[in-house]
């Protein structure tokens, strides 16, 4: 199998100079590395991290994905997630990985007979408005995907979607229109799903949302997209074979966070994510995800205030070399800059050979494009380092199914193994939370009593400093 690659020359010292790293800043974190590698066998063993168990324990869920799609494609022509956060973002960075980037606008049979897709990951009224305008909702299949059941952004969209499909096709016909992606016991999604006889796939308990996208939260999504999920799982169990090196010298995930960790204590807080290919451009959506929610804390293990975390940042290479470069060239020294590049693009194109009299054109005569934007991330990863600016490169040898299950895989593994390092737990998300229970409390859902009346007494805005 083709295996991704972690190039961290341009941390150290040697390559940028003043700000970078030595071996010794690295190895001289051996005993906390060795800690936190232990920690993480520890919760693998109890049972607390079942995401690592995804690659290998999802075969037969695979299949019964795979025969649902089978009898399912034909019958519709758009696959609509419904879902936020954890439930929406690794759907919709895995399908524009893999696939056409005008995937829906290609012919049924250029998408392999397989249906349009779609994700409703907000509340706008304007766009699930909108999206009724494009899809024909009574040949459309909507996933709706909520570990807990209970988001209101998801559930509201569930309940719109619902009614209108009960309305157009009576409750019988509508039933085949839904699918629900949700925890087996806990919420009241799975209740209704269980009321109105909706086919279900489940998430495992013991996954949470931002590592759930090898369950059928990405998976079935995946599927319906003509993407071959086995694939992506196979890429996720030879990383983390890969993961089992204790020693970050050989372990990509570990040295990534490891890499981050020393330079979140020395300052450099903003980690940008830059992947030099559109297709992997929601790969950063889906990462800054992960980073910031896994990772930005306000209280440590212990409970002691730390309001710790690293900011990411989603670039994209080429283009934001014509926006933000600058700042990372030339701003504070804040920042670690993550290339993903890639060796071998699907296609191939080359720039013709014309104007060849003019010298600011002519030399891209007979270049490829793919030669330009290489040379392009080469150009601007030189600038950073003469700069002295801190930055690393993960490569992918193709982007395939194999290589981004690989990527997306090391990213939870690397998230993971930061929160050991930072000293925070990596799982949980109580500032997003918090913010659910507040939209619960605004609306008097029963139970939210007390955080309605924290509402109710919140300082009125003073009208002085409102500009109108
Ligand atoms: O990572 C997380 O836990 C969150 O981003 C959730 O995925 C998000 O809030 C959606 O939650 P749910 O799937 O319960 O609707």
């Amino acid at each position: 199998m083709e295996k991704i690659r972690l190039d961290y020359n341009n941390v150290l010292k040697d390559y940028i100079g003043g700000d970078g790293l030595t071996l010794a800043d690295i190895g001289g974190l051996s005993e906390k590395t060795a800690a936190a590698h232990a920690a993480l066998l520890e919760k693998r063993k109890n049972g607390g991290m079942d995401w690592r168990d995804l690659p290998r324990n999802q075969d037969a869920v695979a299949d019964d994905i795979l025969s649902y799609v089978a009898e399912t494609k034909d019958k519709i022509d758009a696959f609509v997630v419904l879902g936020i956060g954890g439930s929406a973002l690794g759907p919709m960075a895995v399908q524009q990985a893999i696939n056409h980037p005008h995937y829906n606008e290609l012919p049924k049979e250029a998408r392999g007979g397989y249906p349009r897709f779609y994700v409703a990951d907000n509340v706008d009224p304007e766009k699930l408005t909108y999206l009724f305008q494009v899809i024909d909702i009574e040949k459309s299949l909507f996933n709706v995907i909520s570990k807990s059941g209970s988001t209101s952004e998801t559930m509201s969209q569930f309940m719109i979607i619902k009614q209108m499909l009960e309305d157009a096709l009576g409750k019988d016909a509508a039933r085949e229109r839904i699918v629900c992606t949700t925890d087996s016991q806990k919420g009241n999604l799975i209740k209704i799903a269980r009321e109105e006889g909706y086919k279900t796939f489940f998430v495992p308990s013991g996954v949470g949302g931002r590592f759930s996208e090898l369950t059928p939260v990405g998976l079935l999504p995946a599927a319906f997209c003509g993407i071959d999920i086995k694939k992506l799982l196979e890429g996720a169990a030879a990383m983390d074979d890969w993961c089992q090196n204790p020693d970050p010298c050989g372990n990509p995930a570990y040295m990534y966070a490891l890499l981050h960790y020393i330079a979140l204590e020395r300052g450099k807080n903003v980690s940008v994510m830059m992947p030099y290919a559109d297709s992997l451009k929601y790969i950063g959506d889906w990462y800054a995800q992960l980073w910031a929610e896994s990772l930005g804390k306000k209280l440590d293990n212990g409970g002691r205030v730390v309001n710790v975390g690293p900011t990411p940042v989603r670039a994209l290479g080429v283009t934001d070399q014509h926006s933000q470069v600058q700042l990372y060239t030339e701003g504070p020294f804040d920042k670690l800059i993550v290339f993903i590049c890639v060796d071998e693009y699907k296609e191939t194109l080359e720039i013709p050979k014309i104007y060849g009299d003019m010298p600011s054109l002519g030399f891209l005569g007979g270049v490829t494009q793919n030669r330009l934007i290489q040379a392009e991330q080469m150009a601007t990863e030189h600038a950073l380092v003469a700069s002295g600016k801190m930055n690393m490169t993960i490569t992918l040898p193709k982007v395939n199914e194999r290589t981004v299950g690989q990527l997306l895989y090391m990213f939870e593994v690397a998230t993971a193994y930061s929160g050991e390092l930072m000293n925070i737990n990596a799982f949980d998300q109580p500032g997003v939370e918090e913010g659910k229970n507040a939209t619960y409390a605004f609306f008097g859902r029963p139970g939210y009593e007390e955080k309605k009346k924290e509402l109710d007494e919140r300082p009125e805005k003073n009208k002085k400093y409102i500009i109108e």
